[in-house]
């Protein structure tokens, strides 16, 4: 049975200055955080989460301070209803004042990545890509644009899942893109790590300037979006 998939975009203009939505962890955490773009985007990262969550299990906003989204020792982000594990899975990305939250059932790792669609410098794919995936970059009927940034970022969503992130090297894993999207603009990836048998579903979508990728381990139904995200930046 392909698992349910839901997803929550912001942006910054929707995240309040105060910060009463922040768990006491939370804003310890915060306080420590002395860089102000890695404030910006960790605030926007909690917010955004913490609204999906409270979607995804019907309750309300203003119980958001009984939930803390914590990092795990390797950075994954994890949920918790007073100190209680969530009962789901969960992955951020924030990017250029924009931020996606995707939740999934517990159990099934997931990851999501949203990527600035731009040109990237001479030899990005020969360096990060494995052959097969700059043969596409080069040959793809997207544009080498939104090809390269595609698989950039359907990569980083699987790096993600992994729980990994950049200490995997890039090129061992393997993406492969369909290129015909739904009605609502959804396509198909596969991503493939060959070390640890590990095979990905992945969709992907462009939408106002970005490219949005969401990998889950096993089959997923195309990502829905939750109530409440705003009219932009994604439409629904
Ligand atoms: C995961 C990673 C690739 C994301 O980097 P990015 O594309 O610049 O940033 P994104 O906005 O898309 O994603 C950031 C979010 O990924 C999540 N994340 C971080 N490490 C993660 C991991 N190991 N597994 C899953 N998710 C992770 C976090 O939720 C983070 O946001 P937060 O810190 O505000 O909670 C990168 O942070 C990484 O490789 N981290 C692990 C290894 C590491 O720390 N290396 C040092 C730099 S090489």
């Amino acid at each position: 049975m392909p698992v349910r998939i839901v997803f929550l975009a912001q942006s910054m203009t929707e995240l309040p200055a105060a910060d009463d939505w922040l768990s006491e962890g939370e804003k310890a955490i915060l306080a420590g955080l002395r860089f102000p773009k890695r404030r910006a985007d960790w605030r926007l990262g909690r917010w955004t989460a913490k609204r999906a969550i409270c979607r995804y299990e019907a309750k309300d906003f203003s119980s958001s301070r009984s939930l803390e989204i914590r990092a795990a020792a390797d950075g994954a982000p994890e949920a918790f209803w007073n100190n209680t594990p969530a009962d789901l899975s969960l992955s951020i990305s924030h990017s250029r004042g924009r931020s996606l939250c995707a939740i999934g059932p517990r159990g099934n790792p997931i990851g999501c990545d949203l990527e600035w669609i731009e040109p990237r410098e001479g030899g990005f794919a020969e360096a990060y890509f494995a052959d097969e995936e700059s043969r596409f970059a080069e040959q793809s009927p997207l544009g080498p644009d939104v090809a390269v940034n595609l698989i950039w970022s359907a990569k980083e969503s699987v790096m993600k899942a992994l729980r990994q992130g950049l200490r995997l090297d890039t090129r061992s894993i393997v993406i492969a893109p369909e290129t015909q999207v739904d009605a609502l603009g959804w396509a198909r990836f596969r991503g493939i790590h060959p070390e640890s048998s590990g095979v990905f579903a992945g969709w992907w979508r462009i939408d106002c300037g970005f490219v949005c990728t969401i990998a889950s381990r096993r089959p997923a139904l195309v990502p829905e979006p939750l109530p409440g995200g705003g009219v932009l930046p994604f439409l629904p």
